[in-house]
C-alpha cells in the first residue's frame, strides 16, 4: 500500500511550526484578493484573449472567460477547502499528500510542473513580444521567435524563427533575482497590481468610444466563416468543430483559462491569513470575481475595436498594442504606456511561477521524490540556487524553443488536470475523512466538486489532439520517473492511512 502512504497531519503542522516560524497572521481579506490580482492578469489577458477569439472564439470571447471562470470558481472552492484543512503554507502538492497519499501527490506535482513552468515560459514568450514592439521591432524576426515559427514579413520575404532571445533574456533576469532571494515585497505587489488594473480600466474606458458593433456580430463565429489568412501564408479554417460556434467558444474557454491561473497562490498564504476560515474563501473567490468582470469588459472592448481576423495575422503578436496603435486614432501613447505596464506586470507573474515552481520542487526533494538538488540552499542567500539553475534551463529552453501557443495551451492543460483531481479529492476525503475538522466547507458536496470536474473536464476535451497527447506523454514520463526512481527513495515510509487514526482528530 505504499502508493498510497501519507504524511501525517500533525508532523506537517510541526515541520511548519519550525520552519514558518517567523510567519505572522497579518493578510487581510482585502490583502488576500490583492495577492490573487497580482499573481492572476497577465499573459493570459494581454495575449491568449486575441489567440482564443481570432481562431475559436470570435466575439463570443467574452463568453469563454465565463465558462472559464465558472470551472475556477468550483475549483477554487475545493482549493479552499483544503487549504481550510492543511492551513500550512503549501500547494495542491502538499494537500494531495496528507490527504490522498503519495501517488496521487506525484501526479499533481507532476501536472503543476505544466502550471508553473510552462505558465512561466508562456508569460516569458508574451514578454518578448511585447518588448520587442516597444522598441519598434527593432530585433530581427529570427531572434525573437521559435524555430517553429515563420512569417511572410512586409519585405515579402518567408522569414524562419531561430531562437527567442528576449524571453531567455527575462527568465535570466529574474532567475538570478530568485536567487538573490528577492521576494516580491506586499508594497511592490500592491503597486502592481494597481498598475495592472489601472491599464486594463483605461483601456476598457478609452476602447470604449472606439467599439465597431460590426465587429460583435454574428457574436460567435459562423460555421461558413471564410479562413483567416495568417503570417507565414497558410490559412486558418473555421470548419472544425472546436473552430466554430459554441464549440469554438469551449476550446476559446480552454485557452483563457490561462488568463486564471495562479488565483491558487492565494491558497498558499493560508498561514499568514488573519482568520483564514472567512478570509480564505474571499481571498480565491474575491479575486476570481474582481477578475471575471475585469476581462469579461476588456474582451469585449479588444474584439469590438478589431475585427477578431485580424489577431490571426498583423494583430497575433501583443495583440492589445496592435489595436490601439491601429483602431484607436491618437492613442499611440496609450500603446506605449500600456506595454509598458504590460512588461512590468508579466514580469512579476514570471517571477510568481518560477518562485512558486521552486517551491513545490523543494517540498517534492525533502520528501525525497526529486533528488536532493532541488532542496539544496545557497550558503549565503539561503534560497534553492541549483533549483533556479535547474529551471532556469528548462524554462529557458521552452520560452526560447517553443511557440507561445503550444506553451500556453500545455499550462492550461496540466493545470486543469490538476484541479480536476483536486475537485475529485474534496469529494474522496469527505466520504472517507468525514470527522476531519474543515474550517471551510465547500457547499452541496458532491454537486459542486462534480460540476468542478465537469467543466475544467469539458474544456480539457476542447483542446487539440497534439496538446491531449503531450500531456498524457509528459504524465506517462512522470509515471515512469515516479516507479523507477521515487518510490524506492520517498523519505516517508509510514502506514497508508495516517490521517483518519491521527489522535488530533479524535
Ligand atoms: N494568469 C497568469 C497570466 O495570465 C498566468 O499571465
Amino acid at each position: 500500500m505504499s502508493l498510497l502512504r501519507k504524511k501525517s497531519l500533525e508532523h506537517l503542522m510541526e515541520q511548519a511550526a519550525d520552519t514558518d516560524k517567523g510567519l505572522k497572521r497579518t493578510l487581510s481579506a482585502w490583502s488576500l484578493v490583492a495577492l490573487g490580482i497580482g499573481a492572476i492578469i497577465g499573459a493570459g489577458l494581454f495575449v491568449r484573449t486575441a489567440a482564443a477569439a481570432g481562431g475559436h472564439a470570435g466575439a463570443a470571447v467574452t463568453l469563454s472567460f465565463i465558462i472559464a471562470a465558472i470551472g475556477c470558481a468550483f475549483a477554487g472552492l475545493c482549493y479552499a477547502e483544503f487549504a481550510s484543512m492543511i492551513p500550512i503554507a503549501g500547494s495542491a502538492y502538499t494537500y494531495a499528500y496528507t490527504t490522498m497519499g503519495e501517488l496521487v501527490a506525484w501526479i499533481i506535482g507532476w501536472a503543476l510542473i505544466l502550471e508553473y513552468a510552462l505558465g512561466a515560459a508562456t508569460v516569458s514568450i508574451a514578454w518578448s513580444e511585447y518588448f520587442n514592439r516597444l522598441l519598434g521591432g527593432a530585433i530581427p524576426y529570427e531572434w525573437t521567435h521559435s524555430p517553429f515559427q515563420k512569417a511572410i514579413l512586409s519585405d515579402g520575404v518567408l522569414h524562419h524563427g531561430i531562437f527567442n532571445a528576449p524571453a531567455l533574456l527575462i527568465v535570466l533576469i529574474l532567475t538570478l533575482l530568485l536567487i538573490r532571494g528577492t521576494q516580491q515585497s506586499a508594497w511592490v505587489n500592491a503597486v502592481i497590481v494597481f498598475i495592472k488594473v489601472a491599464i486594463v480600466l483605461i483601456f476598457i474606458a478609452i476602447g470604449w468610444q472606439f467599439i465597431d458593433p460590426d465587429n460583435h456580430t454574428p457574436y460567435m463565429i459562423p460555421a461558413d466563416q471564410p479562413p483567416a489568412k495568417l503570417a507565414d501564408g497558410t490559412e486558418h479554417s473555421y470548419a472544425p468543430t472546436f473552430n466554430h460556434g459554441f464549440a469554438g467558444v469551449l476550446r476559446g474557454a480552454a485557452i483563457v483559462f490561462f488568463a486564471f491561473i495562479g488565483f491558487d497562490a492565494v491558497s498558499t498564504a493560508a498561514q499568514e491569513a488573519k482568520n483564514p476560515k472567512r478570509d480564505m474563501p474571499i481571498g480565491i473567490l474575491g479575486s476570481l470575481v474582481v477578475c471575471t468582470i475585469l476581462y469579461i469588459l476588456f474582451s469585449y472592448v479588444l474584439t469590438g475595436v478589431a475585427p477578431f481576423t485580424e489577431f490571426m495575422l498583423a494583430g497575433k503578436e501583443a495583440s492589445v498594442a496592435y489595436a490601439i496603435q491601429n483602431h484607436m486614432p491618437g492613442y499611440d501613447w496609450l500603446a506605449t504606456a500600456v506595454t509598458v505596464a504590460i512588461l512590468a506586470g508579466f514580469s512579476s507573474v514570471i517571477l510568481v511561477m518560477l518562485l512558486g515552481q521552486s517551491r513545490v520542487f523543494y517540498s517534492m526533494s525533502h520528501d525525497g521524490l526529486l533528488p536532493g538538488a532541488f532542496s539544496s540552499l545557497h550558503k549565503r542567500f539561503r534560497t534553492p540556487f541549483k533549483s533556479n539553475w535547474i529551471l532556469f534551463l528548462f524554462v529557458g529552453g521552452l520560452a526560447t524553443l517553443l511557440p507561445g501557443d503550444i506553451t500556453g495551451d500545455l499550462t492550461s492543460i496540466g493545470t486543469l488536470f490538476a484541479f480536476v483531481l483536486v475537485c475529485v479529492g474534496v469529494w474522496i476525503m469527505r466520504v472517507r475523512q468525514p470527522a476531519v475538522p474543515r474550517p471551510f466547507r465547500v457547499p452541496l458536496v458532491p454537486v459542486v466538486s462534480s460540476l468542478g470536474v465537469l467543466v475544467c473536464g469539458a474544456m480539457i476535451i476542447s483542446l487539440d489532439k497534439v496538446t491531449q497527447l503531450t500531456a498524457l506523454a509528459w504524465m506517462a514520463i512522470g509515471l515512469v520517473i515516479y516507479f523507477a526512481y521515487s518510490r524506492s527513495r520517498s523519505k516517508h515510509k509510514g502506514p497508508a492511512d495516517i490521517l483518519p487514526r491521527a489522535k488530533h482528530f479524535e
